[in-house]
C-alpha cells in the first residue's frame, strides 16, 4: 500500500466513524422530537442553536483545530440546519396554507415559517404572475376577476402535488368552497387577522391590490373583511392575530397551535 492509498484507506475510516455518529445523532433528535410534540414547543430555538456554535467553536479552538475552524463551523451549521429540517418533518408532513385579507401578513409570516421549518415557500400571487407573464392588475383589468380566480383554483390544485410547503394565499383563496377544500386535503389552514386600521397601514402604498383601486380607506377594508369572515373563519384549522407582534412571535404561536391541534388529533 503506497501512502496515497494509506491516506486515503484512513479517510474512509474516518467517513465511517462521521456515518455512524450522524445516524446516532439523528435517533437522538427522534427522542427531541417526541417531547417537542408532546410539549408543544417550538422547533427551532435559536438561543439552544447559538449555544451550540459557541460550543462548537470552543471545542474547535481547544482542540487546535484553528486552521480549519471556518470549514468545521461551516459543516456543523449545515448540520443544525438539517437537524431542524429532520424535526420539521416529523411534525409537519402536509402543507401549510396561509389565508387572511391584503396585508394580513401571508407573505412576510410565510417568509419566516419557511426559514424557521426549513420548508419550501410558494408564494401564490407569484406563481401566477410567473406563469401568465402578467401583474395581477393586469390580470384583472385584461380578463376581469373570475379569470384570475379559476387561476387561483387551477394553481392550488397543482400545489396538491407538493408536500411540506408553506403556501401564502391569495387573499380571496377562500372565496370558493372548493378552494377551501383541496387547502384542507393535503394541509392545514392557517388564517391571520389584522385590523382595519393595520391592514390600511400596510397595504396603502400598494398599486397591486386591484381589489381595493380607489378604496384604500378603513370602510372600505372593514366592511369587504367583514363580507369575508365567516368564509375565512369556515377555512381557518387556527386563527392568529398578528397586529403589534413579531414575525417571530407570529411563527411561533402558529407552531405550537399547529402542534397542539394535531396531538389533539392523534388522541381522538
Ligand atoms: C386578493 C388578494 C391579493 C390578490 C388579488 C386578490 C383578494 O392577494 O390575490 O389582488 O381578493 O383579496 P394578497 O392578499 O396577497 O394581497
Amino acid at each position: 500500500m503506497n501512502e496515497l492509498d494509506r491516506n486515503r484507506a484512513m479517510i474512509s475510516e474516518c467517513d465511517d466513524v462521521i456515518l455512524d455518529a450522524l445516524a446516532k445523532r439523528m435517533k437522538c433528535l427522534q427522542d427531541v422530537i417526541s417531547y417537542k410534540k408532546a410539549t408543544g414547543m417550538p422547533i427551532l430555538q435559536p438561543d439552544q442553536e447559538r449555544r451550540k456554535m459557541q460550543a462548537f467553536e470552543d471545542k474547535i479552538r481547544k482542540s487546535g483545530y484553528d486552521e480549519y475552524e471556518a470549514e468545521l463551523l461551516d459543516i456543523f451549521k449545515y448540520i443544525l440546519r438539517n437537524s431542524r429540517r429532520i424535526q420539521a418533518k416529523a411534525l409537519f408532513d402536509y402543507n401549510i396554507f396561509l389565508i387572511g385579507f391584503m396585508g394580513a401578513g401571508k407573505s412576510t409570516i410565510a417568509r419566516g415559517l419557511s426559514e424557521k421549518l426549513e420548508m419550501q415557500r410558494v408564494e401564490m400571487d407569484e406563481l401566477i404572475v410567473q406563469k401568465q407573464q402578467m401583474s395581477i392588475s393586469e390580470i384583472f383589468d385584461e380578463y376581469g376577476e373570475l379569470y384570475f380566480r379559476n387561476l387561483e383554483s387551477n394553481c392550488l390544485i397543482e400545489l396538491q402535488k407538493q408536500k411540506q410547503t408553506v403556501v401564502s394565499c391569495g387573499g380571496g383563496i377562500v372565496m370558493r368552497e372548493d378552494n377551501r377544500d383541496t387547502m384542507k386535503q393535503n394541509g392545514r389552514v392557517v388564517l391571520l387577522t389584522a385590523t382595519p386600521e393595520t391592514i390600511l397601514e400596510r397595504v396603502k402604498d400598494s398599486d397591486e391590490r386591484p381589489i381595493l383601486n380607489n378604496h384604500m380607506n378603513v370602510d372600505y377594508i372593514a366592511g369587504l373583511m367583514e363580507k369575508r369572515r365567516e368564509r375565512y373563519q369556515a377555512a381557518a384549522d387556527v386563527t392568529i392575530q398578528t397586529d403589534n407582534k413579531t414575525v417571530t412571535e407570529i411563527c411561533d404561536e402558529i407552531i405550537t397551535k399547529l402542534i397542539m391541534m394535531d396531538n389533539q388529533k392523534e388522541e381522538a
